[in-house]
């Protein structure tokens, strides 16, 4: 497909990339249709001409009934091939990270290691140190390497939640008994932030995301770190 030859410009990733272009594309789409369906109204209102006996055309009905359905299809396909591929077990390689969401907290959980998890609870203001975003920082990151595909699994303990990191490109509901399945991929390291996007009762605004992605050599160290002290 012409449109999956991304170039990777900065720091997004690849689906972040695909969500970007495919959004774009159908702005054009979208603009281009207003602008020429403006274009007729305005030259009709100020029109001196019109033919009063003019009733029917078929080739100009059949015009106006297939392109508006070519152009449904031309938005359509892509939509259904994006939205499929966000779930393509394909990408998938070794890595699943576990999302549990609760209230007001989420928990990792490192499927590949045994007994590694750990809740990651909203630093508090006073707590913060200078440069840290407010609302944002977590006590416990999570860390992953970075250029390899992670498997992200997304479930909830309790209420709806959602686990949204919007500068990879990845939005999904965390619903109590059913496993979503999203995956990430950075292409450089660097810290994502997000923040639970579905209503899931007063504490919602405080259950930040914070995703950091580092090289495999520091994540293995981090690893066996993590290990003795969660
Ligand atoms: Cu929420």
């Amino acid at each position: 497909m012409f449109w999956l030859k991304l170039n990777f410009q900065d720091n997004l990733s690849f689906f972040r990339q695909y969500l970007n272009f495919f959004h774009d594309c159908n702005l054009l789409v979208l603009v281009s249709l207003l602008v020429f369906v403006l274009c007729f109204l305005i030259s009709v209102f100020i029109n001196k001409f019109y033919k009063s006996i003019f009733l029917e055309l078929e080739i100009v009905e059949i015009i106006w009934t297939f392109l508006p359905c070519l152009i449904l299809v031309f938005l359509g396909w892509p939509s259904i091939q994006l939205l499929y591929s966000l779930e393509n077990n394909e990408y998938f390689n070794r890595l699943t990270l576990k999302v549990i969401g609760h209230q007001w907290y989420w928990s990792y959980d490192y499927g590949n290691f045994r007994n590694l998890r750990f809740d990651s609870f909203m630093v508090i203001e006073n707590d913060l140190n200078i440069g840290e975003f407010r609302l944002l920082e977590v006590d416990n990151k999570v860390i992953l390497p970075f250029n390899s595909t992670i498997r992200v699994l997304i479930i909830s303990a309790d209420v709806l939640h959602a686990w949204a990191l919007p500068s990879i490109g990845v939005k999904a509901d965390a619903n109590p008994g059913r496993l979503n399945q999203r995956f990430i991929f950075s292409i450089f390291p660097g810290s994502y932030y997000g923040q639970c996007s579905e209503l899931c009762g007063v504490n919602h605004s405080f259950i930040p995301i914070n995703v950091e992605f580092t090289s495999l050599s520091i994540f293995k160290s981090w690893l066996k770190l993590a290990k003795q002290i969660y």
